[in-house]
């Protein structure tokens, strides 16, 4: 893949993202389809693709080809669309709309919805462990770079803020609860996409360090304009429903804060994002991107 002179990751790499989530899975013939479809529906035709393009990114500031990485892109999305569709689920958060369409549960009813989500961490770990992945990536490094993501949507990270998330639903929010919430709900998973794509760029410890800092500020950054976005955002922008948070007793960091505080909060962690890229060369764009996520509106 070639890539010159570009500075907006996501627009560049999201449809090449998505053309390659689209061979992943079956569009007919299957006597299991219609979880297929259910997996496919959730999957495909939209979302920022932010953490794919971390994988990638990564992996090519660390000197890596972008090839090598898809599986790996692929396989954190196939992560996030899993924890969408059972985020909107009714015992969750009970959201009907996601990425512009009814969620997955009310498309293909709850049991579908459930068994999608499954399918689709199952099928995370099954792309990027592939035999045919073996043939660009070593065995050590494809390991590795799947034990991130493992533990990253696991009991130690997203998985476990979704407990804390559903636990703390109705509380009065204080605000170490609420950031080690959002850091493993949120956080955990943007750590490990771009801890993996050092990985397999073949990065080292100090790269590494240094990775993890600017992931960890932009995944509390982003968890604050989401929460921000759930207060200002539109819902035809956004592909999902505002007000949400509030009706149904969210512990959000606009809760706890206000919108004002978020800003400068974003702003703060935005910056620290930015300057722990001073560890690599050419990183313009994971600069833009990180800026990009401080206003985003969808
Ligand atoms: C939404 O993530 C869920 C959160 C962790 C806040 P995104 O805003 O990245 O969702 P998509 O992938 O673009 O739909
Ligand atoms: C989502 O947080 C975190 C996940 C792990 C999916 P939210 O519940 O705020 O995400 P949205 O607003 O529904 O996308
Ligand atoms: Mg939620
Ligand atoms: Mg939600
Ligand atoms: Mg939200």
């Amino acid at each position: 893949m070639q890539i010159m002179g570009f500075n907006d990751i996501l627009t560049f790499y999201a449809p090449r993202i998505e053309t390659a989530l689209c061979g992943c899975i079956a569009d007919r013939g299957l006597a299991q389809q219609t979880v297929a479809d259910a997996m496919r529906y959730s999957l495909l035709g939209g979302g920022k693709r932010l953490r794919g393009a971390l994988v990638l990114e990564f992996c090519r500031v660390c000197g890596g080809s972008v090839d090598k990485a898809m599986p790996f892109a692929c396989g954190v999305e196939m992560i996030h669309a899993y924890s969408l569709i059972h985020d909107d689920l009714p015992c969750m958060d009970d959201d009907d709309l996601r990425r512009g369409k009814p969620s997955c549960h009310k498309a293909f009813g709850e049991a579908m919805a459930v068994l999608a989500g499954d399918g689709l961490l199952t099928l995370a770990f099954e792309t990027m462990l592939a035999p045919q992945v073996g043939e660009s990536v070593s065995a050590q490094l494809a390991l590795r770079a799947a034990g991130e993501l493992a533990r990253g949507a696991g009991l130690y990270g997203m998985l476990g803020g979704q407990c804390i998330d559903v636990e703390k639903e109705g509380c009065l929010p204080d605000a170490q609860t609420l950031k080690q919430m959002c850091t493993l709900k949120t956080g955990a998973l943007i750590l490990a996409a771009c801890r993996a794509g050092c990985i397999l760029g073949g990065a080292d410890e100090v790269r590494l360090c240094a990775a993890s800092e600017y992931a960890q500020a932009l995944g509390l950054a982003f968890q604050i304009r989401d929460d921000m976005l759930d207060c200002i955002g539109d819902a035809k922008t956004l592909g999902k429903e505002t007000g949400a948070d509030v009706r149904q007793g969210k512990t959000t960091f606009a809760g706890l804060y206000g919108l004002a505080r978020c800003a400068e909060m974003v702003a703060e962690l935005t910056q620290q994002a930015c300057a722990a890229l001073s560890a690599f060369q050419d990183t313009a764009a994971l600069a833009t991107l990180a800026r990009q996520m401080e206003t985003r509106m969808q």
